[in-house]
């Protein structure tokens, strides 16, 4: 089992599949447009639901927090928005705040464990598909704001490949897509990694296999998706490392404390360490791409 951690490991080092372009925070200019995100913009996501995007982001959050990175998570899942109840709070603001009022920006992120902040998801946020032009900007310039608090920002979409779920997918710099060693959530998996890439072939996709009973079975998930994603959709996907299936995540989850809190000696905690180290050392490729967010997820909203 060592043996095949082992090798896991090493593929995952192998496919650091960024295709970075040598440009540093510094070479963007200052007076673009739209305002440039210095932060890595990263949208967790799913086919199939209930494959743990939830607590992996809230998780991920405090494991890169641990590591001395600054995190931001905004709750994108306009449906069934509960980072909060995975946390145990109540928010008080909402993204909605962010896109309607002048609230300063730090009273619309709520702190969480570890120094972590959050933006809690609300349904009034289909209200963005009526947005003004001036709006967008506006809500632009607020989630510009948001980057000065974060070398992450991490999203947590819904599952599937609705309009709203693939306009943040999108319009995130980099996409996480979860999978479970069940069937029918590889295959979903791959209906979103297609989904993805009939809009923009060259993105950034790295798989987290979740719920696994060793690196094996991560390894063959990861093969298959990568197998077909090569063949069909002629795209090299990436693995950002796996989870594996643990109680004292669903523990952690009844007493509605993350599990990186409550049991960090956990397989799933030393687990999800590895692969925050991983994504830290990723290549980040900073470029004007990295700009209006928002604008882009309601452009593909409309
Ligand atoms: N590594 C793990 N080991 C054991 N159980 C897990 C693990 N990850 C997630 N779970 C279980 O899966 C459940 C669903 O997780 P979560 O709510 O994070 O999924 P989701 O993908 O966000 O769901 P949805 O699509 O509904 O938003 C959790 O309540 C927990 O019980
Ligand atoms: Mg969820």
């Amino acid at each position: 089992m060592r043996d095949q951690a082992e090798k896991l490991r090493e593929m995952i080092k192998l496919r650091k599949n960024y295709p970075g372009d040598g440009k540093e925070k510094n070479d963007v200019p200052e007076n673009s447009p739209s305002p440039v995100i210095d932060s890595r913009v990263i949208a967790v996501t799913s086919g199939k639901g209930g494959v743990g995007k939830t607590n992996f982001t809230i998780n991920l959050g405090i494991t890169l927090a641990k590591a001395g990175k600054k995190v931001v998570i905004l709750d994108a899942d306009l449906g069934l928005a509960n980072i909060d109840v995975i946390l145990g709070s109540i928010p008080k603001y909402t993204l909605v705040d962010l896109m309607e009022t002048d609230l300063p920006i730090e009273k619309v992120m709520s702190e969480g464990p570890g120094g972590i902040r959050v933006i809690s998801g609300a349904s009034g946020v289909e209200g963005l598909i009526d947005m003004s032009e001036e709006n967008i900007g506006r809500l632009n310039r607020r989630f510009s704001e948001v980057s000065r608090y974060a070398d992450f920002i991490l999203i947590d979409t819904g599952a599937g490949i609705s309009k709203s779920v693939l306009s943040f997918v999108l319009a995130a710099q980099e996409v996480l897509v979860i999978s479970t060693p069940e069937p029918t959530s590889i295959t979903d998996a791959y209906a979103v990694i297609k989904a993805v890439g009939n809009q923009e072939r060259d993105k950034s996709i790295q798989l987290l296999i979740n719920k696994v009973r060793d690196p094996k079975e991560a390894n063959e998930v990861y093969q298959k998706l990568y197998r077909v994603g090569k063949q069909f959709l002629h795209m090299d996907i990436g693995l950002l490392g796996y989870l594996r299936e643990d109680p004292q995540v669903v523990k952690a989850v009844y007493s509605q404390n993350p599990f990186a809190v409550q049991f960090p000696g956990s397989h799933a905690a030393k687990d999800l360490n590895l692969v925050a180290q991983n994504l830290i050392e990723k290549e980040v490729y900073k470029t004007k791409e990295n700009t209006g967010f928002f604008q882009k997820v309601i452009g593909m909203f409309k």
